[in-house]
């Protein structure tokens, strides 16, 4: 199968013209499964509530997810990307998939980064893997990607490649993702953003170096920092359903769990 990454450029509060861009970004290819950046419509650096009420979009009726229905249809393509999306008077950090047949899955970020938590609520859904053409997708979200459990939680439920749509601002994270799909042998997608955003006193550059890792932890490919890219490679996903670390270590067998307690208590400080 052919999975890749769509690393942009976005202009802060230019809907259309970034969902545009992508469009024209994304014209000639077909029957591939594609990641793009967080907030990828939008642009990421929010000076204030009322931005996030004008540029938030409902999932199912808004702007941005119509039209790339439009093109995942047309095309043949599983699309990922981030949107602000409006739900209840409540804003959610929410990564999208839709796909070639039609369906649309969500994941709302649950772990907020810095000055996100001042806008936008936490998704409080349970990580979930969605089965698309006989792939099992789980979706997170950037800073998703400092909490290993995220990771862990969708490959035990059998995620084979996880979608990361991001707007990165610490460059190690790339290299963390590299130890996420090899601890839970996974591929993973890294899409970022490149640019400089600039907002009031605020600003902030993004780091670019979109990747495919695979289940092994080798890089497939990558983008640089500077330009906007679309990177798509050719994948054999029975590489993510091998958990066997050695003849004798299966990476989920091996697992003692009853010495792993701390991990589901809330911390105390
Ligand atoms: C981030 O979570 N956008 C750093």
């Amino acid at each position: 199968m052919k999975v890749g990454f769509l690393q942009l450029r976005p202009k802060f509060g230019s809907v259309r013209e970034n969902v545009r861009a992508a469009k024209s970004l994304l014209k000639d290819v077909s029957e591939a499964t594609i990641v793009l950046p967080e907030l990828f419509n939008t642009g990421y650096l929010f000076r204030a509530q009322d931005e996030l009420m004008e540029l938030s979009e409902p999932v199912t009726s808004g702007y941005t997810v119509g039209e790339m229905k439009k093109i995942a249809k047309r095309q043949t393509l599983n699309l990922i990307f981030g949107i602000a999306e409006k739900k209840s008077r409540k804003f959610y950090n929410t990564a999208v998939l839709v796909t070639s047949k039609g369906k649309l899955y969500t994941y709302q970020k649950t772990h907020l980064f810095d000055r996100e938590k001042l806008f936008f609520s936490p998704g409080e859904k349970s990580y979930a893997v969605h089965e698309v053409d006989g792939v099992k997708i789980g979706m997170m979200v950037c800073f998703d990607w400092c909490f290993p459990e995220v990771t862990r939680v969708l490959a035990l439920k059998g995620a084979e490649i996880i979608c990361h749509p991001a707007n990165l601002i610490m460059p190690y994270c790339l290299d963390a993702m590299r130890t996420r799909s090899i601890e839970n042998r996974v591929f993973s997608i890294t899409a970022n953003r490149i640019g400089t955003e600039k907002r009031a006193n605020m600003s902030l550059t993004f780091t670019g170096n979109s990747q495919v890792v695979d289940p092994s932890g080798n890089v497939l490919t990558s983008a640089g920092e500077r330009s906007e890219s679309l990177k798509i490679v050719e994948i054999d996903i029975e590489e993510a359903k091998n958990k066997a670390i050695t003849t004798n270590n299966h990476l989920f067998k091996d697992r003692k769990v009853s010495l792993y307690k701390p991990l589901v208590r809330k911390y105390v400080g």
